[in-house]
């Protein structure tokens, strides 16, 4: 058979395609080709075509082990200053909920994101992307929520939309106008959702948000009020998704896969009955161990409940300045087998295929043909050795629609 010309080739790793629903998949002395952005060939070097080296215009010799570029189903990328003084505040015995209460939290980089300017905004949060991408990453989804009025959530969505033209890198948007309630709006929480269910349909007219996201906590919104966001989401044909249940059994879960949401988020505190709510709507568990870690939180997912399930579980950093300044995907899988104890093949599965099923993606997550070539190629001999090293440069290089990212 003649190889129509190829893009490029990649040859001599061992892969992990995680093409199958179970295992690793992994083919010794692989290769991958690609063309138009899209994998053309993923299997045994030995099963290509006579001619496919010669018709490459790139051809990659390399070592190691590829794996589908990883994929951060929950960011808060962007973001201004930091908020070292209330770790530090946390760790002389404050609660972050204390915090939040106090108007610290979520709220003091409120303040910071409202006085940066979209380039200061996108000059700061760039590094941690580029962080992000080292390690692994290929996909990012960034959410708003630092705005929490119309101008200033727009500019965070254009930041994000930026940080993805900038890096080559796919970046999915996420609107979470209810985040928190910012200090204009105090003792109004029906009126700042009356506001946010506004924007949300200005934002999209803009063509900014690709999901909808809420905080449905004791600190931040109730049932009702996620709900009516929820329902602006569904007109507009947007899916949603819920940061839910993180630090109480608020029924978060439970909602979210009442409107057939792409995932629930955190999850600590989900109860039986979200469980199965989530199971029927097939919605996916993120599990954010990077929050878990830094909060020195005790109570565990429900993770066998998953499993019996078959809730699909991700895995992310859910980079944030508050809980989880964490800028490794591959730490964060580190953290949920250390803490969550997930196996390193569920870690690595929830870093990929059901990452992207909580992004709504169907055409990456697996190294299989007709899939997007993005790929991440790393100096290890075998995929549990990419929750075995804390840190460390392992990633050689990665792919993203075919083109090596800087
Ligand atoms: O995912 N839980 C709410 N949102 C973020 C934290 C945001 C912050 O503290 O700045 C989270 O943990
Ligand atoms: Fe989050």
């Amino acid at each position: 058979m003649a190889t129509e010309s190829w893009d490029g080739l990649l040859l001599g790793a061992t892969l992990a395609t995680l093409a199958d629903d179970g295992g690793y998949g992994l083919i010794d002395d692989g290769a991958l080709g690609w063309r138009d952005g899209v994998i053309v060939y993923a299997g045994p070097r030995s099963g290509l075509p006579a001619d496919a080296e010669a018709n490459a215009d790139l051809v990659v010799e390399t070592d190691g082990l590829v794996t589908p570029g990883l994929i951060d189903c929950h960011t808060h990328t962007v973001f201004a200053g930091n908020r070292a003084a209330e770790f530090e505040q946390r760790l002389q015995g404050a609660s972050y909920e204390e915090i939040a209460r106090a108007g610290g939290g979520i709220v003091s980089t409120v303040r910071a994101v409202r006085e940066a300017d979209e380039d200061a905004l996108l000059a700061q949060s760039l590094p941690r992307a580029r962080a992000l991408v080292a390690d692994g990453a290929t996909t990012l989804e960034i959410k708003s929520g630092y705005g929490l009025d119309f101008d200033n959530e727009r500019k965070m969505l254009r930041v994000a939309r930026r940080i993805g033209e900038v890096l080559g890198i796919t970046v999915r948007t996420t609107f979470l106008g209810a985040h928190a309630l910012p200090p204009e709006f105090a003792g109004r929480g029906d009126a700042y959702i009356d506001a946010v269910c506004e924007w949300l349909q200005r934002l999209h007219e803009e063509d900014l948000v690709d999901a909808v996201d809420a905080f449905a906590e004791r600190i931040a919104f109730s049932v009702d009020q996620t709900r009516r966001v929820f329902d602006i989401a569904r007109t507009l044909g947007l899916p949603v998704k819920l940061h839910a249940d993180q630090l109480s059994d608020g029924a978060g879960a439970a909602l979210v896969a009442e409107f057939g949401g792409l995932s629930a988020d955190h999850v600590e505190h989900t109860s039986p009955a979200g469980v199965a709510a989530m199971a029927a709507a097939g919605t996916v568990a993120v599990l954010l161990p990077g929050a878990f870690h830094v909060l020195r939180e005790t109570t565990l997912p429900p993770l066998d409940a998953f499993r019996a399930a078959g809730v699909p579980m991700a895995v992310a950093t859910d980079c944030n300045p508050g809980t989880s300044p964490l800028l490794s995907l591959r730490q964060a899988m580190q953290l949920a087998c250390t803490h969550f104890r997930l196996t390193p093949e569920e870690a690595l599965r929830g870093a990929t295929v059901h990452a992207a099923r909580a992004l709504g993606l169907s055409d990456r997550g697996t190294l299989a043909v007709g899939q997007r070539a993005d790929f991440a190629c790393w100096q290890v001999a075998q995929p549990a050795e990419l929750v075995y090293w804390l840190g460390g440069p392992l990633m050689a290089m990665s792919f993203a629609g075919g083109k090596r990212l800087a």
